[in-house]
């Protein structure tokens, strides 16, 4: 079950991954998922169009812990909003379509509604942050103290521009580009991105071999269907693997389904009985118990989390057995990450998103929130996080 992960000579230490969430897998996320013990991270998707058009915006996504200089100059927020203009790219203007943003409130309203996740840790104010991380290990390092792989994960539908992308200096640093081809978005299907290529076989072979040409790693996450009629994990699996993804991630719910519904594990586990490349499993993971029952139903060589991790990170450690940290101390880190790289504002707006996730379950929760998106400035969104923990 939980073990090491070799995806094509890259190593992960184990293969528990947190998945790739526009609008939230930031490089401060991600390096706290990761030093909590995800065996591998992913950015968010990033457009290849925008890496075409060279659009600062989408570079900036690719942040991955160096070099040291914060990406925003302070009162000028890269990102305009921590959702809604993630994805944007030149060509692209994703944040101003209302299809996106109504997108974005169902998974928004499913992440509110689905799971139970269970309560986190209780907070001890008195652990305090030093130089290193929460678990003990180097910044930059997994939880068991080796290099982690670096893994972005891109969006498009042009097998040119997606083998640029994959060629280019932006993503060079990365040891694995993973390619969306499960976004549900009206926005990216419409463009024939996402989940679109589903519904396009050759096309979607063609985009993978492209970028396979690239010489990089490549991944592909996709679903298993576009609806109840027309679930294809197995065929779909074995297309990526003829056009040479050395790994494969599929969420085990079709398109229709957004991010709500149980998952269908026969179709995961068909996926990895169709294909030799490691296969991850990918739905509706919310604690340890979840993580068994996914390796036990499909077979699959490893397992993904999403949503699970914004409301408790630490579900990274509770999956391995390990104790897990104090919320408080991670999201002051968090907070300060934020800013230093993003800015003020987008901080503030960032981690009021965060505290409301962390603060689920907890005694006052609804009350906090009320108060809690009315901060304004990081100092405050600090102030009103530590009453709550030291309060409930
Ligand atoms: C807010 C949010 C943003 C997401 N963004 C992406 C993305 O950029 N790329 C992607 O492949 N999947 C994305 N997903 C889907 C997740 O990676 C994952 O497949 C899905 O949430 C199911 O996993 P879960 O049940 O553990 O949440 C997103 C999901 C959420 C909730």
């Amino acid at each position: 079950m939980l073990r090491a992960l070799d995806i094509a000579g890259m190593v992960c230490p184990n293969n528990v991954f947190l998945a790739p969430m526009a609008g939230y897998t930031n490089y401060p996320f991600r390096k706290m998922c990761e030093e909590l013990g995800a065996g591998l991270t992913f950015t968010e998707m990033v457009s290849a169009k925008g890496l075409h058009y060279g659009n600062e915006e989408t570079k900036m996504l690719l942040y991955h812990g160096e070099p040291t200089q914060p990406l925003a100059a302070e009162g000028t927020p890269p990102l305009a909003s921590p959702l809604r203009g993630s994805t944007r790219a030149a060509g692209d203007r994703v944040s101003e379509n209302p299809s996106v943003t109504r997108s974005i409130d169902v998974i928004l309203r499913s992440v509110a509604t689905e799971g139970s996740p269970e309560r986190g840790a209780e907070s001890n104010p008195s652990v305090a942050f030093g130089d290193s991380s929460p678990t003990g290990a180097p910044r930059g390092s997994s939880s068991a103290g080796q290099p982690s792989p670096l893994a972005a994960q891109i969006f498009g539908s042009d097998p040119d521009i997606m083998r640029e992308a994959c060629e280019s200096e932006a993503l060079a640093p990365f040891d694995l580009i993973d390619i969306n081809m499960g976004c549900p978005m009206p926005k990216i299907v419409r463009n024939g991105d996402g989940s679109a290529l589903m519904e396009d076989f050759p096309l979607a072979e063609k985009v993978i071999s492209a970028c396979v040409k690239s010489g990089k790693r490549i991944s592909v996450k996709f679903r298993i269907g576009v609806d109840e009629n027309h679930k294809c994990a197995a065929e779909f699996a074995r297309l990526c693997e003829g056009a040479g993804a050395c790994m494969v991630t599929v969420h085990g719910r079709t398109r229709d389904k957004i991010y709500a519904g149980p998952v269908d594990y026969d179709e995961i586990a068909a996926a990895k009985a169709a294909v030799g490349i490691p296969v991850i499993a990918n739905g509706g993971i919310w604690n340890s118990k979840d993580v068994r029952k996914m390796f036990d139903r499909t077979g699959a060589d490893g397992v993904m989390i999403a949503r699970a991790a914004l409301y408790r990170p630490t579900v990274f450690c509770s999956v391995r057995e390990e104790e897990e940290p104090p919320i408080l101390p991670l999201f002051l880190r968090q907070l300060e990450e934020t800013k230093e790289l993003y800015g003020e504002r987008f901080a503030v707006v960032f981690m009021r998103k965060m505290g409301a996730f962390y603060a689920r379950g907890r005694h006052g929760a609804a009350a906090f929130k009320r108060k809690f998106f009315t901060a304004e400035t990081s100092e405050e969104v600090a102030a009103l996080f530590q009453e709550l923990w030291e309060e409930g």
